[in-house]
């Protein structure tokens, strides 16, 4: 598989740890890296690893992007600026919308055909962006387009065994939904599986560092960007999952944020909560992804008001990105 990964974020933020990660892994035989600045040193730096991925670097000059993408069948994207503390991930949509919006031209362009899988925030309106891109260029494929999600679940996995005292939550898959920043996160402890109880008094603290553990860690970094080294972990998680399920691996099931219309199943989920875009987890396979799983029924009460919360947030949120791509400022 040949995979390509952009950073266009002028530091090394994630997409130094991704790549790392990207370049060891066995399910990578190609790695292309593009950016602004930097890229021919990195991919030097990671090509004296001696794992399979033969990996290249490009800049923006001698049509770096055309040669980053063609013929990439995995394309992940971090690029873009991190939060400063005090600002919300929809404070970083002027300056990412516009970032996503050409990166995803270029794949329009060079690989229509690639999974695409979006990390740049805001996830829940630069995703709708990249969907309107690959539309107006004709080659919008909803099951390959994905906006991930999956730190979001790694936290609630982690930040579990805290509250619940079990050491192997991480064991357990605990479904997030919604989308990517502060309410419209919304973990489903009542989904857990194999279930086991949150202490009731415990219960809305987990929630609210669920939903806001980007925060903490943009807290804690005191204005030198956000979560780095996780979301490395989390967004290669998950691009191992579409690999692993894109090579026949059966059974691949992760949340992830989709156009919830252009995916198997996506319908009823979009129905019951009159959003397109939404993570849910995805059955994932040879063509991406292949099914929505709706867990929405049975949830509890208070579960029902955190997915009202997260709808009202990810309508404003989805309709910003989409506005932006059909008319460009
Ligand atoms: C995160 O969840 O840590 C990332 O989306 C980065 C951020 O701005 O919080």
């Amino acid at each position: 598989m040949a995979g390509c990964l952009y950073f266009t974020c002028h530091r090394p933020t994630y997409s130094g740890p991704l790549s790392l990660l990207l370049k060891a892994s066995p399910l990578i035989d190609e790695l292309a890296l593009y950016d602004v600045v930097n890229t021919p040193g990195v991919a030097a730096d990671l090509s004296h690893i001696s794992s399979v991925a033969k990996i290249t670097g490009y800049l923006p000059k001698d049509d770096g992007l055309k040669h980053a993408l063609t013929g990439a069948d995995i394309v992940v994207i971090p690029a873009g600026i991190p939060r400063k503390p005090g600002m919300t991930r929809d404070d970083l949509f002027k300056i990412n919308a516009g970032i996503v919006k050409t990166l995803v031209e270029g794949i329009a362009q060079f690989a229509p055909k690639a999974f695409t899988l979006v990390i740049s925030n805001p996830v829940n309106s630069t995703v709708p962006i990249a969907a309107e891109v690959l539309k107006a260029a004709g080659v919008f494929d909803p099951k390959r387009l994905f906006g991930v999600t999956t730190l979001d679940v790694v936290r609630a996995e982690t930040f579990t065994q805290e509250y619940s005292g079990k050491k192997n939550a991480s064991e357990a898959t605990i479904p997030v939904i919604g989308g990517h920043s502060g309410e419209t996160i919304v973990p489903l402890f009542s989904k857990v599986s194999p279930n086991f109880q949150i202490p009731t008094e415990r219960y809305e603290d987990l929630v609210k560092r669920v939903q806001f553990g980007g925060d903490e860690v943009v807290q804690a970094k005191d204005g030198a960007g956000s979560a780095t080294l996780s979301m490395a972990f989390a967004g290669f998680r998950f691009a191992e999952a579409v690999l692993k399920a894109s090579q026949g691996v059966k059974g691949v099931v992760e949340p992830t944020f989709v156009y919830l219309p252009g995916v198997p199943g996506g319908d009823t989920i979009a129905k019951a909560t009159g959003v397109d875009f939404f993570s849910t987890p995805i059955e994932l396979g040879p063509n991406g992804a292949e099914k929505a799983i709706n867990i929405l029924d049975g949830v509890t009460p208070r579960e029902q008001e955190l997915l009202n919360a997260c709808i009202k947030g990810l309508e404003g949120n989805i309709k910003k990105g989409i506005e932006f791509a059909q008319n460009p400022p």
